[in-house]
């Protein structure tokens, strides 16, 4: 079983309507760790993420697109967390090996992250900045994960994005997916990955 730890990432989750219905479905097993709630100050325990880090073999940072980017907490915490010596440098090795995923929700829809989009650039390219900190981390990273239209998904598609997620996390964790497979796609488009294979057993 791959270890899973979600880092949360959502100001105003009291808004939310998609990542309140997905963190409903998380499976047992999977750790779900709430930034915004732990560290409301931006004073993020550093020794405490480490640990978290260190504990897990998955690390998924799961966040609205804000600004074609993460809310500002993700930057803080990997400006403190990923120190230098520990995650990255000549003796900064304790992330090897581990893999990085990014799994959003975004009110644009998917026709316009295209170059010839309305907003000119994919998803995958626009969050290069933590593709590029997870490989100096010695991390693998996997295409982001984005549910794109928010704004016109209603409650009943919002509950198929909930339940596509619960399967996506529960095959993740039982190993299901060659992960070095999925690596180079743009996105992680769930219609179009290869089936996840039987759990070795
Ligand atoms: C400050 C702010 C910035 C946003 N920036 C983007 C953006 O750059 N691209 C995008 O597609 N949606 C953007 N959105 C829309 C949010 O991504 C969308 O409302 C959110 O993902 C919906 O998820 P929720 O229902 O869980 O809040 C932005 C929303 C806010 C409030």
């Amino acid at each position: 079983m791959a270890r899973i730890l979600i880092l949360f990432a959502h100001p105003a989750l009291e808004k939310s309507r998609v990542h309140r219905r997905l963190l409903t479905r998380v499976p047992p097993g999977v750790t779900l760790h709430d930034l915004y709630e732990a560290y409301p100050e931006f004073d993020v325990d550093v020794p405490r993420e480490q640990a978290l880090l260190l504990a897990h073999d998955l690390i998924i940072l799961q966040h609205p697109f804000f600004w074609y980017s993460t809310p500002p907490l993700v930057k803080q915490w990997e400006d403190l967390v990923l120190e230098h010596g520990w995650a990255y440098g000549s003796r900064g090795t304790q992330l090897r090996g581990k893999w990085m995923i990014n799994v959003l929700t975004a009110g644009g829809r998917a026709a316009a992250y295209h170059r010839e989009g309305y907003n000119r650039f994919t998803v995958r390219e626009l969050l290069a900045p933590i593709e590029q900190t997870a490989r100096l981390c010695g991390m693998h990273y996997l295409p982001p994960y984005v549910i794109h239209g928010t704004h016109s998904l209603g409650e009943a598609a919002i509950e198929r994005e909930a339940d596509r997620y619960a399967a996506f996390l529960s095959a993740l964790a039982a190993d299901e997916y060659d992960l070095h497979a999925l690596a180079p796609l743009p996105e992680l488009d769930l219609d179009r990955l290869p089936p996840a294979r039987e759990a070795a057993r």
